[in-house]
């Protein structure tokens, strides 16, 4: 009874898989234009973080790419770049320095730039 509901589980699992596989694998150049909706976030994101971060979150001789596997959603989540904003960071993963609290965003305008930099990720298929 049990093995056959794990059983039942397993086949989902293989029938969901290259359903999810092939959504991922579908091409999108690092050239797609930002959809509307991260727009916001994305003005932002250049008038208060890509002079270190850089353009498009590549980063800089100042600050690390955030379009980066350590950056990912699991390992520095939607708060981290609250609290980055905040209370600056001390720094810890690179060679770069600390980053400075940054007094020109708002938690709204962390939010936005936050999903803006989701959707870089998602483009270069960190996550
Ligand atoms: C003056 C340069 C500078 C600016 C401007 C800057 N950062 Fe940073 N940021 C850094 C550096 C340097 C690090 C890496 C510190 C380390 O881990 O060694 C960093 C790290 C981070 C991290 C990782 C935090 C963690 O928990 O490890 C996030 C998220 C982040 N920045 C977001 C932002 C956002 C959002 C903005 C704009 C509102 C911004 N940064 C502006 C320099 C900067």
């Amino acid at each position: 009874m049990l093995a056959a509901r794990i059983m039942g589980v397993l086949i989902l699992a293989f029938v969901a898989m290259p359903a999810c596989s092939e959504g991922e694998t579908t091409p999108k150049s690092a050239t797609t234009p930002v959809p509307a909706e991260f727009q916001p976030g994305e003005a932002k994101f250049n008038a208060n973080c890509s002079g270190c971060h850089g353009t498009g979150g590549m980063g800089t001789k100042q600050g690390p790419a955030l379009v980066h596997k350590i950056y990912e959603p699991n390992h520095h989540g939607d708060a981290a770049f609250q609290r980055a904003a905040a209370n600056g960071v001390r720094a810890h993963h690179w060679e770069f320095g600390n980053m400075p609290k940054i007094d020109t965003v708002t938690p709204d305008d962390v939010d936005q730039i936050t999903k803006y930099v989701r959707w870089l990720q998602k483009q270069a298929g960190i996550f």
